[in-house]
């Protein structure tokens, strides 16, 4: 950790080992920050007479560079007798003037805002940085079972997201769903969990015995060979309408008073019913079949999630509950009093198993229908229990939009209610709002690859408007691709989950404001400077840093040594918008600084100190895109 060193030996009688028994969770070796929260700590020990362990967590960072590097609020240390804001001023004054890491804390009101001096932050965080490179940000102790027992293993989270419906069109919500669970099965990783990415597939119910039946009778297995996810969905809609239509034929006659007995018995509707019978039955034929429907489907999936940097450890699916267990957990809820026979169906009764409020508003949910078919909340409910029993996890997550809000809600009740309640708190219901207006220039959207491709077209024509930009990129189609990708994942990572937003294609493909795209050419330009100052790695590393005194140049650092603890807080938030919001705000610093800190052109040693920092940023502007599922372009 020779870079942290450097800044460890800046304070007389402070060593690596002291600061990391004393307070938990601090690793200045990888978040520079650690370092001066326990240093301030000790030395406001000293002032203040207070605890040690008191101070150094809520010694917190702030929300612009203008307010300091850590605030301290005078009367979160519960000081009797004497008003916070004498307090905050006698510190201030007692507060060494020639502290090696800190400037003299400045006061508003009751809060104290420190400074970092400029020299040891540049000097020991770029190096720092550099060293890391992918791996600055990460935090491998957050992971583990026992932090300070790294044989004890890793604690093991199963991240449940995307979970489209097979011959269903990919929705909005599906969308959200991929792009903020991928982001936070990254988090986990780079915070050292063993991660397991799982796709929970909407492949069971009646209507796949109607699909089946479909295909039977219009399909074509050249056309489910090349393009699966289309054609399952053309058969979809076209039984479907012919379904509509017959049930509407029947109810007219039912009207004028004939005998449907016949009409009905032979229906697609009844049918598809003793089709899917069939499935859970566990005929072959029927279940080869289906498997070859979703296979396929799967095989196409992989390629749409790799153009997101997504891969999943497993796809399981409703269509991979065991009946058996289902019955045998059924069972359980009965004997245990948790569902209840009605009208020939079961279900839970909330309102009578919990009374007041939280029992009314869990509802009754069905478990079990009239035929004996269970339900989707059934199948979450075994397949929940299942994964706990394979997995062992120590987390999961659900990644679903907030209209199942409820139903993640039962689930998770029910699981209580059957003596798991050790399980149910290890789950975790990720929500998301709506996407409003998503449509293509084409029409409605259906599928993600058409948003995909359509976005992609229009950063591509916009690239092209660049002549000689265009020229000299390598792969347009493919740069173009990825910006569109940037694009769409921006915009939905942009506000809060829970917000609503509107898809806006003319305003997330643009290049002015807080933009994939923008983003984008933040990260190329770096790139740009890089390839044409042309210096060796080694020339870098040799870079004489003290030449960094512009407060531009500091206020860069400043920003990129807060990059592990802005990892660490959207730990606790989950909220991509966290990541993004820091990106931005670095990313205008940088864009800000150029025409200060000039690269090329400039006297040799200087060039060098400056390539440093630019490295600095470019590797923590990659780490960030990359924690949020973007591929960094390098040329635009
Ligand atoms: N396939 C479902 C849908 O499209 C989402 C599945 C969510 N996950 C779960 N375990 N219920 O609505």
């Amino acid at each position: 950790h020779f870079s942290i060193d450097n800044l460890v030996k800046q304070v007389e009688g402070l060593t690596l080992e002291a600061i990391t028994d004393k307070y938990p969770g601090c690793h200045p070796e990888l978040n520079p920050f650690d370092l001066y929260r326990a240093h301030l700590t000790n030395v406001l020990a000293d002032i203040t007479g207070v605890e040690p362990k008191i101070i150094y967590p809520i010694l917190s960072w702030t929300l612009s560079l203008d307010k300091g590097d850590l605030t301290l609020a005078a009367p979160a240390l519960r000081i009797k007798g004497k008003k916070p804001d004498e307090l905050a001023k006698e510190w201030a004054e007692k507060f060494p003037e020639n502290d090696p890491l800190f400037q003299k804390p400045t006061v508003v009101n009751y809060f104290l805002s420190f400074f970092v001096r400029g020299a040891p932050i540049i000097e020991s965080v770029i190096p720092m940085i550099r060293q890391s490179g992918s791996e600055y940000g990460h935090n491998k102790f957050l992971g583990l079972k026992d932090p300070k027992d790294a044989s004890q293993g890793k604690k093991r989270i199963i991240v449940e997201f995307s979970s489209p419906n097979i011959a269903k069109p990919f929705h909005a919500g599906h969308l959200r769903s991929t792009i903020i669970g991928g982001f936070i099965a990254n988090l986990y990783e780079g915070a050292g969990w063993d991660v397991i990415r799982m796709n929970y597939l909407g492949d069971w119910g009646k209507q796949y015995g109607l699909l089946a039946l479909a295909f039977e009778k219009y399909g074509d297995d050249e056309l489910l060979q090349k393009d699966p996810i289309n054609h399952l969905f053309t058969l979809y809609v076209r039984i479907n309408q012919e379904m509509t239509l017959e049930k509407e034929k029947i109810e007219e006659r039912k009207k004028a008073g004939e005998d449907v007995t016949e009409l009905e018995a032979q229906s697609l509707d009844e049918e598809a019913r003793r089709y899917f019978k069939k499935m859970t039955d566990r005929d072959e034929a029927a279940l080869a079949q289906w498997k070859r429907f979703r296979d396929l489907s799967i095989v196409r999936y992989k390629d749409t999630y790799a153009r997101l940097n997504i891969h999943f450890d497993e796809y399981s699916g409703e269509s991979r509950v065991s009946e058996t267990e289902m019955d045998r957990v059924g069972k359980e809820m009965e004997e245990k009093g948790i569902c209840q026979e009605d009208k020939g169906a079961m279900l839970v009764d909330f309102q009578k198993l919990i009374p007041g409020k939280e029992g009314k508003r869990l509802e009754k949910p069905l478990v079990r229908k009239r035929d004996g078919t269970a339900l989707y909340l059934t199948r979450d409910i075994s397949e929940l229990l299942g994964r706990h029993e394979k997995y062992k996890f120590d987390k999961m997550i659900y990644v679903v939009a907030s209209a199942q809000d409820l139903h993640l809600k039962q689930l998770f009740k029910i699981i209580e209610l059957l003596g798991h309640k050790d399980i149910a708190d290890k789950c975790q219901h990720i929500n998301f709002g709506l996407v409003l207006g998503m449509s293509t220039r084409k029409g409605t959207v259906k599928f993600l690859d058409d948003i995909l491709r359509d976005v992609a077209d229009k950063m591509h024509e916009t690239m092209k408007k660049n002549e000689d930009k265009y020229k000299q990129v390598e792969d347009p189609v493919g740069t173009a691709d990825t910006l569109g990708i940037s694009s769409v994942m921006v915009q939905d990572m942009s506000g809060k989950r829970i917000n609503n937003y509107t898809f806006n294609m003319e305003a997330m493909t643009s290049f002015e404001g807080d933009t994939g795209p923008y983003l984008q050419y933040a990260h190329a330009r770096v790139s740009s400077i890089k390839r044409r100052a042309g210096l060796s790695d080694d020339e870098i590393a040799s870079a004489d840093l003290s030449l960094l005194t512009e407060p531009h140049a500091v206020n860069i650092v400043r920003l990129l040594a807060q990059w592990p603890d802005t990892v660490k807080n959207t730990l606790n938030s989950l909220e991509p918008t966290t990541v993004l919001t820091y990106l931005f705000k670095m990313t205008h610093a940088l864009s800000s600084s150029y025409d200060h800190l000039q690269v090329v052109g400039s006297e040799r040693e200087l060039m060098k100190a400056r390539m440093a920092l630019y490295d600095a940023a470019h590797i923590v502007l990659g780490n960030g895109m990359r924690l949020l599922g973007l591929s960094p372009v390098n040329r635009m």
